[in-house]
């Protein structure tokens, strides 16, 4: 069984820099194949992983419903369809990488999403981890036919009005009826040890921080250098932040499990 993490959070709050740093976990503890899914329309997450994207989902739909594009005789619609989206599969050692990209319109992708659904899950099952990189809003994580997420990490940054934003997330999730079997709350570039305030926001809110990712210069350095973030170093602060988050959540899956 493929195990879903998604990311949620308001833009700019670190997602898509943690995304990178739980496949770096993964990989280095090879818990793999995994398949890194960018479902920003603002897609980043290839540069932080270091791969190049030639298409995405958006860019293959956009082309296939260009009336200019033959489909070849003997081909169903649908298989053509199912061939143009595996060219959207950036394969690598180890992880693999869909880039949803823009969709027409309102970000909608109209007839084919339903063979677009079946693509994923049929793709998904051939992953240990499926790590799912998001934009702010959840709305088309509904739109999956799945809608299942084993673990979803809420990041917020060090401030009140993130932790109130943690609140909209878990009121979403209700209302998209999102079927969640756990959620952890990372708060991200945080100075230091968490503020009153923020601890105060957060129990007011029922929760808990799961993880405090401390502020680590060397996440801005790759960035200006354009490193892959999967190549930080095990001394960056922000790795080793997250590999206790990924143990603990490792670990709490297999004391679930021998429980049955
Ligand atoms: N722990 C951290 N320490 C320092 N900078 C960080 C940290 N996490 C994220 N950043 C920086 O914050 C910015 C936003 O991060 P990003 O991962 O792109 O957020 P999102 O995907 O939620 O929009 C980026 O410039 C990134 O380099
Ligand atoms: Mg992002």
């Amino acid at each position: 069984m493929t195990i879903t993490i998604a990311m949620a959070g308001k833009g700019g709050t670190g997602k898509t820099s943690l995304a990178s740093l739980i496949i770096r976990y993964l990989l280095r503890h090879n818990a793999v194949p995994i398949l890194a899914v960018d479902a920003d329309a603002n897609a980043n997450l290839a540069w932080s992983l270091g791969l190049t994207v030639k298409q995405t989902i958006g860019s293959v739909l956009a082309d296939f419903n260009d009336v200019k594009m033959g489909i070849p005789p003997g081909m169903t619609k649908e298989a053509y369809l199912n061939l143009k989206l595996n060219g959207a599969v950036v394969e690598s050692k180890n992880v693999d990488l869909l880039t949803m990209g823009r969709g027409e319109g309102a970000g909608c992708y109209c007839f084919p999403n339903n063979v677009l659904k079946e693509f994923i899950d049929k793709l998904a099952v051939n992953y240990r981890f499926l790590v799912m990189d998001n934009e702010a809003g959840l709305e088309h994580l509904s739109r999956r036919t799945t809608e299942n997420v084993d673990e979803l990490i809420i990041v917020s940054n060090h401030s009140v009005k993130g932790v109130r934003t943690i609140g909209n997330i878990l009121d979403l999730i209700k209302e998209l009826k999102l079927n969640v079997k756990r959620q952890s709350i990372v708060i991200n570039q945080a100075p230091g040890p968490l503020d009153p305030m923020i601890v105060a926001g957060l129990e007011e809110l029922g929760v808990g921080a799961d993880a405090v990712i401390p502020m680590d210069s060397l996440i801005a350095d790759y960035d200006l250098q354009q490193k892959p973030l999967t190549d930080l170093p095990d001394t960056s602060p922000a790795v080793r932040a997250v590999d206790g988050l990924m143990e603990k959540l490792l670990a709490t899956r297999r004391a679930d499990r021998e429980r049955g």
